[in-house]
């Protein structure tokens, strides 16, 4: 397959940046997207120019790392991570527009590679039990329904990728801060926190310039994990009986 590319080019946070077109020949409907851009970015260098930086690290759709915006959709056309994207879903001659997530509170810091360092502040704010569990099988050995422990490991599989927030007309980082709430807020050992954690997290949010939730649900639809919209609703739950308890420390 050959494939026009156009790619978000920017030096540095400060730098205007533009889209700049490239030519990519003998694509593999095999390969990944990132090894698509490998081929870019092995062209580039051997021309001597600046190869395109994005973010990646694991290439298995575990780490989180990866994501770009790929012809306007978070991640491209198949509901995954960039990495896990294949050029099959492509075909030959296509042209595509490769952006980095757009959002307040994700700042560019080179080309397709953005700053999610207000993902980790909102974890720090709240994302973490003090209950003692002990060692796995201590960890066991306290029941839990299996309903709560499902909606509990699935609001963990959030591998905070930041394509809820891209997909997002507000730019809001709701339904990962609600798959954290969640993850934690399901099980015995994060009850100690539970109230006062959904308020440190959802103010911390606030503070890191995400836009509000609407109900809008393009959060979900890109969500390569499949965290549901109603995380959110548990959320406000749980941040509604958070406030009306009137001490939520
Ligand atoms: S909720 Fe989904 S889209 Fe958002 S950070 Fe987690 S895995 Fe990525
Ligand atoms: S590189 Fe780890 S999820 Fe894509």
């Amino acid at each position: 397959m050959n494939i026009t590319l156009r790619v978000w080019r920017q030096k540095s946070r400060d730098d205007e940046g533009r889209m700049v077109t490239y030519q990519v020949e003998d694509v593999s409907p095999d390969m990944s997207f990132l090894e698509m851009l490998d081929v870019l970015n092995e062209k580039l260098t051997l021309d001597g120019h600046e190869p395109v930086a994005f973010d990646h690290d694991c290439r298995e759709g575990i780490c989180g790392a990866c994501g770009v915006v790929i012809n306007g959709v978070a991640h491209g056309p198949e509901t995954t991570t960039t990495c896990q994207l294949h050029m099959r879903s492509f075909k030959d001659g296509d042209v595509i527009d490769v952006e980095p997530w757009r959002a307040k509170a994700f700042p560019v810091i080179k080309d397709l590679v953005v700053d999610r360092g207000a993902f980790d502040r909102i974890i720090q704010a709240g994302g973490y039990i003090s209950a003692p569990t002990g060692t796995a099988p201590d960890a066991h050995a306290m029941p839990v329904p299996k309903a709560d422990a499902d909606r509990a490991f699935d609001a963990a599989t959030c591998i905070g990728c930041g394509a809820c927030v891209a997909a997002c007309p507000n730019a809001s980082g709701m339904l990962f801060t609600a798959a954290k709430v969640t993850h934690l807020g399901m099980l015995p050992q994060g009850q100690p926190e539970r109230a006062a954690r959904v308020v440190k997290m959802v103010n911390q949010h606030d503070e890191e310039d995400f836009g509000g939730c609407t109900n809008i649900g393009e959060c979900a639809a890109v969500c390569p994990k499949g965290i549901p919209l109603d995380t959110i609703s548990q959320l406000n739950r749980d941040l509604l009986g958070s406030l009306a308890s009137g001490n939520p420390k």
